[in-house]
This record gives C-alpha cells, structure tokens and sequence, in this order.
C-alpha cells in the first residue's frame, strides 16, 4: 500500500552533490515488535528506551548518477568495502523509492561505523537504518523549498521502518512508541513517536548493561522470526497482550512503579522467546548462559530487594536494566557474579539516550 503523504510534492531546489553524517543509536524494546504484516506493518504496538553509546554513525555522500536507470551506491563499514551490504541496502531502496523519487538520480557511497563490536550479536539494524534514513532525509530536505521539523523524523522514521521495523524507534529518546494503540495519542503502525506521557523520575536515566552472552550469527533472523508468527497457535493472544501491556504501562511509568515495571518487562523478554519455541519450525536463541544470568539475578533480587531486571531481543545476550541509583551496586554485582556468563568476559554498559544527532 502506497501513503500519498509521505510522496513528495515536486523538488524545487536542485543540488548536484553533498554529504551527510547523522549518528544513531540503537534501542531496546520494553513492550515487543514480533510479528509484521505486509509492508513492515506491526501486528501489534511496541515501546522502546533509546540508548545512547550504542550506535551506528554513517556518512552518506553523493553524487549526480549519469545512467539513471538503477541504483547506484557503494558500502563500506569501518573503511572496508563491504558488497555483501549490498542486497539489504537495495531492497530498502527499492521500497522507498516512491517515497524518495530522487534516489537514482545519485551515486551514493555509504561510509558506516558501529561504537559496539560489529559481531556482538547486537543488531545493528535498528541503528543502521536509522542513520541511513535520516541522511537520505537531509538530501531530501535540501532539495525542497522548506521542510518542518516535525516532518522531517516523521518521515524519517517511516523510512527507517521500511528498512528495518525496529529501526523507526530509535530517532528521538526516550522512550518511543511505534504501532496504533488505542491510548497513546499519535502513535501511527507507519512511524514511531515520542511517548507523549508523563515519566516518573524512577525511570530517568535507567541504566542498561548489555552482557553479551553470544557473540555468533544469529540462526533464525528477525525477518524469519517474524513471518513465523503468521499461523502461530499463539499469535492473536499475544498480539492482544502486547495491547494491554502497553495499556499497563502508561501508568506503571507514570507512577514510577518499578516492582510492575520488572514483572512486565521480563515477562515481555520471556513471551517472546516463548513465540520462538513455539513456532513451527521452533528455534531457540537463548543459550545456557542466557539462562544461568536470569536466574542469578532473579536470586539476587530476592536477596537484596534491588529493582535490577532483565529483557532479551532475539538473541542470547541480556539487556540488564536498572534504576539510575542502583548503578553502583548492580555493576558490582555484574562484574562479580554474571561477567563469568560473557563470551570473553565483553560487556557494554549503556543508558536511556536522547535520539539521533547529525554531526
Ligand atoms: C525482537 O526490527 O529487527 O528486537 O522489521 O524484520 O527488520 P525487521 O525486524 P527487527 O525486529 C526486532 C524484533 C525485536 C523486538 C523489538 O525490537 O521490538
């Protein structure tokens, strides 16, 4: 389906060539994305903290393309080319297209660096995209007479979602919502929006240490993953609890009710990897480290009483999440009793982040 409001007017500037820089972080899900319809639409709303030292920065330069019959572009990750970018970046552009009328008007080189290990096992899709769309949007914006702000991450974050679903929420902090939900004003299946409601003082900053359990090619992608919840037994259960949870959480963030907070969270974590065991094929990506991490800090939560918690995305790593003021305890805690689990002892300490800059 095409979105006329995202079709450009006629440009009425011309440039020849230029670059861009924006760099964009990567996010973390409270509220899960796990199952699309066509068009990277979401089977159900989503919530994510932005983070703030994982992210991607790329470099997108161009120049006028002299055969303009197809697309024209070049990648390179740290310096090195890299051509088996390639395909994903043309099956972006070949979405967008209709939105971006001007993209094989150019020959683009695409110059992009992770501040994270690029074989971490964290995506760096969600931050990747978002940089990519974000510079694509700045040529854009040149080539029309005016563009508002607002405007420009809207679209930004529609294509950023035509690239990668969870990439729409990682252009603005601190929290962002992308999918229809009856209660959250705004909030749209085709962009992502800054959560428009109160947040409790509890959840500034919050802390997240990302432990990074498995650092190997993911078995089972995302987009794999996804289109697996399409004649799931499970499916319209959970997209409807999905729906709640988020209902939940508008009151839990705003009264800064950290005990919900866990239990919503981890349950979160834990329903969609159950998704992933109960799909036909099923597949698992925790690993016994996954799990020997959980329980440790489920233990040590019952010893201490801390508001230490945990989520996953579609990996084996665990995103370790904590109030602000318990940063000092829990990293102790992490660095004596859940480093062990590392691949490498590696792990990445990050908090809530304000969004994409351009540089
Ligand atoms: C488990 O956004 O990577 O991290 O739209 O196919 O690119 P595609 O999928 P992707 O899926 C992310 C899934 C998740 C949960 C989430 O971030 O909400």
């Amino acid at each position: 389906m095409i979105h006329d409001e995202f079709i450009p007017q006629v440009y009425a500037e011309q440039v020849e060539n230029g670059s861009f820089t924006w760099v964009s972080p990567s996010n973390i899900a409270l509220v899960k994305y796990w199952g699309k319809k066509q068009d990277q639409i979401p089977e159900n709303p989503s919530i994510s903290f932005t983070l703030d030292n994982c992210k991607t920065t790329t470099k997108l330069s161009f120049t006028k393309n002299e055969r303009e019959e197809d697309f024209s572009f070049e990648v390179f990750l740290d310096g090195v080319k890299k051509d088996d970018f390639k395909p994903k970046i043309a099956t972006f552009f070949k979405r967008v297209e209709v939105y971006l009328p001007f993209l094989k008007a150019y020959h683009f080189k695409i110059e992009t660096s992770n501040t994270f290990p690029h074989s971490s096992g964290i995506a760096s899709s969600a931050s990747g995209m978002s940089a990519l769309a974000l510079c694509l949007l700045s040529i854009e914006k040149k080539l029309c007479f005016e563009m508002s702000e607002e405007d420009f991450l809207r679209k930004a974050s529609f294509i950023a979602r035509l690239g990668s679903g969870s990439a729409c929420r990682s252009l603005e902090g601190n929290l962002v919502v992308w999918g229809k939900h009856d209660r959250i004003d705004g909030s749209s299946n085709l962009f992502g929006i800054q959560y428009p409601y109160e947040v409790h003082q509890n959840f500034q900053n919050y802390q997240d240490t990302i432990l990074l359990v498995d650092k190997g090619e993911k078995q089972v992608s995302s987009t794999v993953g996804h289109n697996l919840m399409h004649g799931h037994p499970f499916s319209s259960e959970r997209f409807k609890q999905a729906n709640n949870n988020l209902s939940q959480l508008i009151s839990i963030l705003k009264e800064g009710r950290l005990d919900e907070f866990i239990e919503l969270v981890e349950s979160e974590a834990l329903t969609l990897h159950a998704m992933m065991m109960t799909s036909l094929p099923y597949f698992i990506l925790m690993k016994p480290n996954t799990l020997e991490i959980i329980n440790k800090i489920w233990g040590f939560r019952k010893k201490t009483g801390s508001k230490v918690c945990f989520t996953l995305d579609a990996g084996a790593n665990v995103h370790v999440l904590y109030p602000e003021q318990e940063a000092s305890v829990v990293l102790e805690f992490i660095k004596n009793e859940l480093v062990v689990y590392c691949q490498n002892g590696q792990y990445i300490c990050d908090v809530v982040g304000l969004g994409a800059k351009q540089i």
